[in-house]
């Protein structure tokens, strides 16, 4: 087995997931802004060390990505956050994209950048102790959209960024996302992220990426949040699991969705479904920002010296997704 691939499963392994705390400032603060507290680095950095010090790190997240100013902060205990998770058995990943742009020739698209230099970053950021990293490519559903140039430019930048990664040791996390954003219909929502990760895989192959040492991180098959449709959530689970199929090489060892702005209970309800369905031999998990952190953000924002009560709800909703990764959550366990 490839070094790549033991990262992988080892941030996977008994149906732990994945924390994403790598909100880039201006998106933390605008998280912050919501609950009316103020974005300085020292509340940015207390909000995340109290999860990142919870008792289910050791249980539950296998790994945390991190932002830029967060793997190079101190902990209140005087060690540095990549330390503090490592100490939990949790392994240390990053955000190594430098945000969507305006694509050229389709300025209603966005299109990933930050290859420039990236060589670099990741040598410094394997220094600090990371062994995996994330990019995200950002896809919206509109009549026109996703164009071929979209999907064809996010893949190419999708693919230069795994090799380099790789080149580095270190695990690559594809996150090509297709937006809920939208009246489109759950049929167009599986149409479009087929063809996107579809056009991913083909650029990966040809960029010579060993797909057993990625993780991708996919939206779930949804009906657009403005759409009159409503889909059960037995629905989702089969036409992602349908995504995924006829799109995905059997070689990637692990799926983690991305919760998109779904509902806390929401996102769980659908992975445990997709688990419970689940017949290929992906490990299907989580990656969730928001849909991890938004019940243990708003206690905090009114309860900032409460750190144990913080972590209680946190640890809580890693519990349940990781018992949704085993397909054993049910609603009766929600508090
Ligand atoms: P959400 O789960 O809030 O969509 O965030 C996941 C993520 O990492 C987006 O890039």
């Amino acid at each position: 087995m490839s070094e790549l691939n033991n990262i992988v499963l080892k941030i996977l392994e008994n149906g732990k997931g994945i924390l994403a705390a790598d909100e880039s400032t201006a998106t933390m603060t605008k998280r912050l802004d919501s609950v009316n507290v103020p974005s300085t680095p020292e509340n940015r950095l207390m909000f995340r060390e109290t999860l990142f010090s919870s008792s289910s790190m050791k249980n539950y997240i296998g790994g945390v990505i991190l932002y830029d100013e967060t793997i190079r902060q101190i902990s209140s205990k005087k060690n540095t956050i990549p330390e503090l998770i490592l100490n939990t058995g949790s392994l240390v990943g990053i955000k190594v994209d430098t945000g969507a742009k305006i694509l050229a020739g389709s300025p209603y698209e966005k299109i990933t950048e930050g290859l420039d230099g990236l060589r670099e970053r990741l040598k410094e950021y394997y220094k600090l102790g990371a062994k995996f990293t994330k990019w995200r490519g950002v896809y919206n559903i509109d009549k026109n959209y996703p164009s071929k140039l979209s999907i064809h430019s996010n893949a190419h930048a999708l693919a230069r960024y795994s090799a380099l990664v790789q080149e580095c040791n270190m695990v690559p996390i594809v996150e090509p996302e297709v937006l809920m954003d939208g009246e489109h219909s759950a049929k167009e929502c599986l149409e479009k992220t087929s063809e996107v990760i579809k056009r991913c895989f083909e650029e990966l192959i040809i960029h010579k990426v060993d797909l057993k040492g990625i993780i991708l991180k996919p939206n779930m098959i949804l009906a657009g949040n403005k759409s009159k449709e409503k889909i059960t959530n037995e629905e989702v689970a089969k036409l992602t699991l349908e995504c995924l199929k006829s799109s995905v090489p059997s070689e990637v060892p692990g799926i983690a969705f991305l919760s998109g702005g779904q509902s806390e209970i929401e996102s769980t309800e659908n992975l445990n479904l997709i688990s419970k369905h689940n017949t290929t031999s992906f490990i299907m998990s989580y990656s969730y920002g928001r849909a991890l952190q938004q019940g243990a953000l708003k206690f905090w924002s009114k309860n900032i010296e409460d750190i144990e009560g913080t972590q209680q709800i946190f640890n809580h909703r890693t519990k349940m997704n990781t018992l949704a990764t085993q397909g054993k959550w049910s609603k009766d366990f929600e508090i």
